[in-house]
């Protein structure tokens, strides 16, 4: 008697497993995951990956991250393929060792890259689009509407320290080892080794 339950039992998971993945699916809002299922989304995911409450993950298969990954809660990032009637190759990848605290917003179209050891602050923003541009006739769509644009790839190299409210603009490189200053916007390439601060960011030291 008791076998029978169990081949039941066994019966019904059998069934019932994959319809509650199928409805978890149909149900589940854009970009959220479980952490476990998260994991096995990502492009490429290393050991030691710790990511708080309250995430958005928009199409992980674009995203690598390598390891030693820390974000902390409202990590937000987004890997845009498709909006209104445009198409794009997003391509997310962060490198090791690297720790991002609270409240932070990556969208992508193009490509946004971060090297090893870097450290984020809280209320960061990084992106390589906007909504549309300030182009003549681009006034007549409503924001929401404007299509995406990329001005160029966001590359943060390695070992650098972004600081607490940093807005990080389109087509920018922060070279290696660099400290952005809080509240910076950072709008231009700041080469190796620097410290830049300001909106727009300038490059106030260099760092031996
Ligand atoms: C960038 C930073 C590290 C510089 O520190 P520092 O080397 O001790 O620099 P100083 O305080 O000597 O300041 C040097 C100059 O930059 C200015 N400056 C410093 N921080 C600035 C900032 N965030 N924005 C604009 N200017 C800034 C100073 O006013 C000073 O200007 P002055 O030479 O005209 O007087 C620091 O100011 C900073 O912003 N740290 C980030 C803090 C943070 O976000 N922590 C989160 C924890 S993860």
């Amino acid at each position: 008697m008791f076998g029978v339950k169990k081949i039941i039992k066994r019966i019904v998971l059998f069934f019932i497993k994959p319809l509650t993945k199928f409805i978890n699916f149909i149900i589940r809002e854009k970009g959220k995951y479980e952490k476990n299922e998260l994991k096995t989304k990502l492009k490429k995911v290393g050991n030691n990956f710790s990511i708080g409450n309250d995430y958005l993950v928009l199409n992980p298969k674009y995203i690598e991250i390598g390891d030693n990954f820390t974000a902390l809660d409202r990590f937000r990032i987004e890997a845009w393929d498709k909006y209104e009637n445009d198409t794009f190759e997003p391509k997310i990848k962060i490198g090791n060792n690297v720790i991002f605290n609270t409240d932070i917003h990556i969208g992508c179209i193009n490509s946004v890259e971060i090297g090893d050891n870097c450290l984020f602050a809280s209320r960061i923003y990084i992106t390589d689009h906007h909504h549309g541009d300030t182009s003549d006739g681009m006034i007549k769509l409503q924001p929401s509407k404007r299509p995406l644009i990329s001005k160029g790839k966001v590359l943060i190299m390695n070992n650098v320290w972004v600081g607490e409210g940093v807005v990080i603009m389109p087509g920018v490189t922060i070279g290696e080892n660099c400290i952005i200053a809080a509240n910076a916007v950072v709008t231009k390439d700041v080469p190796n080794n620097a410290v830049a601060a300001g909106i727009p960011a300038k490059v106030i030291k260099g760092l031996n």
